[in-house]
């Protein structure tokens, strides 16, 4: 993808959107009729960069992906006025007294020009567990937000009353839409939570099962990359009652070994365990399974009101049309707000902008997923190659023979008889 201008110029304030928010109630094992119903205005800039989601209209496709730019009302109050279509809250459990953080829980990857090691960041590492503050003090938080579209990201142990709990009040605070964190890499898989469920379809079946019969705004199942096939969850998710897919967490990784002492980063007291890989480097890693996950959506799901939000190492405009041209309806950024803060949106609306000028889109909808037709398979690709190369030397190039010469470029026209 080529590089993009920055041109400031994204004027959709968030401040501007009305406050109005209908609910419908959905009737039990219906989940297709869940939709949000917050619309807020279209900002007046062109290109329109407003999305509508599940029936959520966002100003802009751009998401605060659950992490630490969402862990509290402070910095997700600063990420609606900064102009983020939708905000997702840091993952919460019922009992956060089971949430145990070490520090540090971080470790970076940096690569410069020639090989450097003093670059800037391309890699990020995390052993962060989901929210360690009080579910009830994040719960009036929530509430506090509630005029803006915030998206609450759940995870619980495999119990379905304990679901049942935290979806029920959750859902009072009058949040928008949940993502199911079945994703988690690292921390809790004993107790059968994040990514023990999003790697295990016969679980993830009966788990989105009771959240489905229960919840009453759309969710969307947040997929772990870390498996062989994404598409097989993502499908059983939307088989089970999820409206949307968000791909994709953390790549399971370790992200080095310090030579002076022989331990591993990041290290507490001496000792490490494989985290979550995240930033520019996984943009190509999200990119093939956000792929993968458009192009079953559109092969089985297409009549159907489905949505997939993209997640990875998105930095740039350029980052975001790249997942919008495979499908993706909004784009969520964690790390990228955590190294370049939250005014990161105002460059990506405007980058975004700058691209949809250049091959004359009006609407994010007219180029979502214009890429996915461009992927096939290896055999078809020889086949192609093939057939490239037996009607290119079909066509006759430069001069038969030596009485077609003009007597302009000696050297041309007789090179030009080579390729014959
Ligand atoms: C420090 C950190 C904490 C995170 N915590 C959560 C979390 O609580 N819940 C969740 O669903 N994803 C969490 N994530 C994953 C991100 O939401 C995102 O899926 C992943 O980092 C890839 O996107 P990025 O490259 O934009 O960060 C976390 C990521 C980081 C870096």
């Amino acid at each position: 993808m080529a590089s993009l201008g920055f041109t400031p110029q994204i004027n959709s304030s968030v401040a501007e959107f009305p406050a109005t928010r209908l609910r419908r109630r959905q009737s039990c094992g219906s989940s297709r009729n869940r939709v949000g119903f917050r619309v807020f205005a279209q900002a007046a800039a062109e290109p329109d960069l407003s999305v509508t989601v599940n029936g959520l209209t966002m100003p802009n496709p751009f998401v605060i992906g659950s992490g630490p730019p969402g862990t509290n009302y402070i910095v997700m109050k600063r990420a609606f006025d900064e102009g983020w279509g939708a905000v997702i809250a840091k993952t919460v459990s019922l009992d956060a007294a089971k949430v145990v953080n070490v520090t540090p829980r971080y470790a970076r990857l940096k690569a410069g020009p020639n090989g450097s090691t003093k670059g800037q960041i391309i890699g990020w590492q995390n052993i962060e567990l989901i929210s360690d503050r009080p579910l009830e003090i994040m719960l009036k938080e929530f509430k506090q937000l509630k005029e803006r579209i915030l998206i609450a990201s759940i995870m619980e142990e495999y119990n379905k009353a304990g679901w049942e709990e935290l979806i029920d009040r959750v859902e009072q605070t009058g949040i928008d839409a949940i993502e199911v964190n079945f994703s988690c890499p690292h921390g809790m898989p004993e107790r059968k939570m994040g990514a023990a469920v999003g790697q295990d379809c016969a679980l993830l079946e009966e788990v989105c099962g009771w959240i489905n019969a229960k919840a009453t705004v759309p969710v969307w199942a947040k997929m772990t990359p870390n498996i062989t096939d994404i598409t097989q969850p993502a499908r059983v998710a939307l088989q089970n009652g999820c409206e949307g897919i968000a791909a994709i967490n953390t790549i399971m990784s370790v992200m080095g070994i310090n030579l002076d002492t022989l331990r591993p980063e990041p290290c507490v007291e001496g000792y490490s365990t494989p985290g979550g890989y995240s930033a520019k480097a996984v943009h190509p890693i999200a990119l093939a399974k956000v792929m993968s996950i458009g192009k079953m959506m559109k092969q089985e799901f297409q009549d159907k009101e489905y949505s997939l939000s993209a997640i990875g190492g998105v930095e740039t405009g350029a980052d975001a049309a790249e997942f919008i041209l495979l499908g993706a309806n909004t784009v969520q950024v964690c790390t990228g707000v955590m190294m370049h803060g939250y005014g990161l949106v105002k460059k990506l609306c405007s980058e975004l902008q700058e691209f949809m000028k250049k091959h004359n889109f009006s609407s994010i909808e007219e180029f979502r997923g214009s890429s996915l037709e461009y992927f096939t398979t290896h055999m078809d690709l020889v086949r192609r190659q093939q057939e490239a190369i037996r009607e290119r030397k079909a066509v006759k190039k430069g001069l038969q023979s030596d009485k077609d010469w003009t007597g302009d470029g000696f050297v041309t026209e007789t090179e030009s008889m080579v390729s014959n």
